[in-house]
């Protein structure tokens, strides 16, 4: 392993917190700053390196935050900027990074930038920090173009003189134009403004998006699907990377440098460019946690993306959940090829989850990725083995995702519901409040109090299996072993022996004295979706 401090990003345990679904500590049922600052032992002790803390910032939450009003302040509901560097000297005195999430493709529509366009009319300067354009038809009536926007219904707002405005996500949530430089500008003293109250790194939200090229004719949607990559008008463009460059400048600036993380669903072979040191330096891949729970399919994801990072000059990542996504407990309970969106909207009952299996497969899985070169990120509450939330009722989803599909679409709430602390309480242990989505009553089991010291337990396994990382990770080198089908084996450095089983059949343990298992062993066998790490015995 890398001892010199700038590096410490790169093979590093990340641990995602959904601020809002975390810890309330007013109880008003929405998580808070203080509440995460109470939970810092719980994070040190689970072994964490760093925090990303999604957005905190003031909002009307009309995509959970990722509508941001004014990205230099805190949401009064969370907390206070006095309550934000009590949190960042709390998380630093436990050794534990942090990383805030920017979002650069958007603001929201209560932005003050945003308000003084409305106001100014079209064609004013203030417009023009933002993407308008006039409307089609006599009176400006019909939309620039006839694209879609990402949670469904048009991409284009009019605003009542004729002009419209973009937006990739939710109505509430206009594109900037980053051909502006206020807008450049303003990113960089946002960078500044985070990195010098203490912050270690940025998650840069739709880093793929943010420069676009709106030159007339815009084509129709149709002629976007067969667009080549890197000439895509919305996503994806190489003058992306001159905003990244310029802030890797600014992040250079620091000692240690100020990380950043990519989050930008391209293709792998697209992925280098974000990552690279000149770069974001780091990109998330995606990739395991799109393939089934199959040996071939993680092993070629692995393989691929050792080489994609290498080649990027940067390490990997590894994800198997975060809060768009659901769950991987309850993603492996399910058949492969099933369609997650018709599940959730069969209230999670068909097709029937196989939730022993699930938790079993996700075990394994992430002691699978715990044990790879490169950072993992882990979401909250997956140390206890949570599984989605899929019966929520439609009254209670908060995802714009749900609302603007005309309810096909049932959105990310399932795996945005407050985490259950203790098994008993107004919302397990949540806060002294309710919480601000139903949890259901099988989170009593789950709970952190039900885990604690428990052994075997998901937690208990969880925090051992980062004890043993932080102790057996050295350089970022990995070697296949030949394995029966359905067996994936490698090793690391320094004596560590890695197998997951992802066959029916047993298979026998590798040579060495056992440190980690995802399930229990039979005997000297490895059964059916487990993982086992092992180190070489003493000569
Ligand atoms: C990606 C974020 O992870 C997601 O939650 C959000 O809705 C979109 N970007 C838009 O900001």
């Amino acid at each position: 392993m890398s001892t010199n401090p700038k590096d410490w990003w790169r093979q590093a345990v990340v641990y995602q917190v959904y601020p809002r679904s975390y810890a309330d500590h007013d109880g008003d049922g929405t998580g808070d700053l203080p509440g995460i600052t109470s939970r810092v032992p719980y994070l040190r002790r689970l072994g964490v390196d760093a925090v990303w803390l999604s957005p905190f910032y003031p909002s009307a939450l009309a995509d959970g935050g990722y509508d941001v009003d004014d990205h230099r302040d805190v949401d009064p509901r969370i907390g206070t900027l006095d309550q934000f560097d009590e949190l960042v000297a709390a998380l630093h005195g436990a050794g534990i990074k942090l990383i805030v999430d920017i979002v650069p493709n958007h603001s929201s529509d209560r932005h003050v930038w945003f308000r003084q366009a409305l106001a100014a009319g079209p064609g004013s300067p203030e417009r023009e920090r933002y993407v308008f354009r006039r409307g089609g038809g006599a009176d400006g009536e019909l939309p620039p173009s006839d694209w879609t926007a990402a949670f469904g219904g048009p991409a284009w707002e009019p605003v009542g003189d004729g002009d419209w405005y973009l937006h990739l996500f939710a109505p509430e949530q206009p594109d900037w134009n980053w051909d502006h430089p206020d807008v450049r500008a303003d990113h960089l003293r946002t960078l500044e403004f985070w990195a010098d109250r203490g912050v270690d790194g940025f998650r840069i939200d739709v880093a793929n998006a943010l420069t676009k090229d709106l030159t007339e004719p815009l084509p129709t949607k149709a002629e976007l699907a067969g667009l080549l990559d890197g000439s895509h008008p919305l996503f994806d463009r190489d003058e992306v990377h001159e905003v990244y460059a310029q802030w890797r400048e600014l992040f250079d600036r620091y000692d240690p440098p100020r990380t950043a993380v990519a989050e930008a669903w391209v293709p792998a072979h697209r992925r280098a460019r974000y990552a690279s040191p000149e770069g974001l330096g780091q990109a998330f891949n995606f990739d395991l946690l799109k393939a089934d729970f199959d040996a071939a399919a993680f092993r070629e994801v692995v393989t691929d993306n050792l080489r994609f990072a290498t080649e990027a000059g940067s390490s990997s990542t590894w994800v198997l959940s975060n809060h768009d996504v659901v769950r991987h407990a309850s993603r492996y309970a399910l058949p492969p090829g099933t369609d997650e969106n018709a599940w959730l909207l069969s209230e999670g009952k068909d097709p029937a989850p196989d939730t022993a299996g699930g938790l079993r497969r996700a075990r394994a899985a992430t002691a699978f990725i715990l044990a790879l070169p490169g950072s993992t990120y882990l979401y909250q509450g997956e140390e206890l083995g949570l599984a989605e939330v899929a019966d929520l009722s439609p009254a209670t989803l908060q995802d714009p995702t749900w609302r603007r599909s005309g309810g096909e679409q049932k959105g990310r709430d399932g795996c945005r519901v407050p985490i259950p602390w203790t098994a008993t309480g107004p919302s397990y242990g949540f806060g002294p409040g309710g919480a601000h989505l139903p949890q259901p009553a099988w989170f009593a089991d789950v709970a952190v109090d039900r885990q604690d010291g428990v052994e075997g337990s998901t937690l208990e396994f969880y925090r051992q299996a980062l004890a043993a990382r932080r102790r057996l990770q050295t350089t970022e080198d990995l070697t296949w072993v030949p394995s029966p089908e359905g067996v994936v084996t490698f090793t690391r450095p320094g004596g560590w022996t890695v197998l997951t089983n992802f066959s029916a059949a047993d298979v026998e343990l590798p040579a060495g004295r056992v440190v980690l298992c995802s399930g229990p062993l039979r005997g000297n066998l490895v059964p059916q979706d487990t993982t086992v790490w092992l180190e070489d015995e003493p000569a």
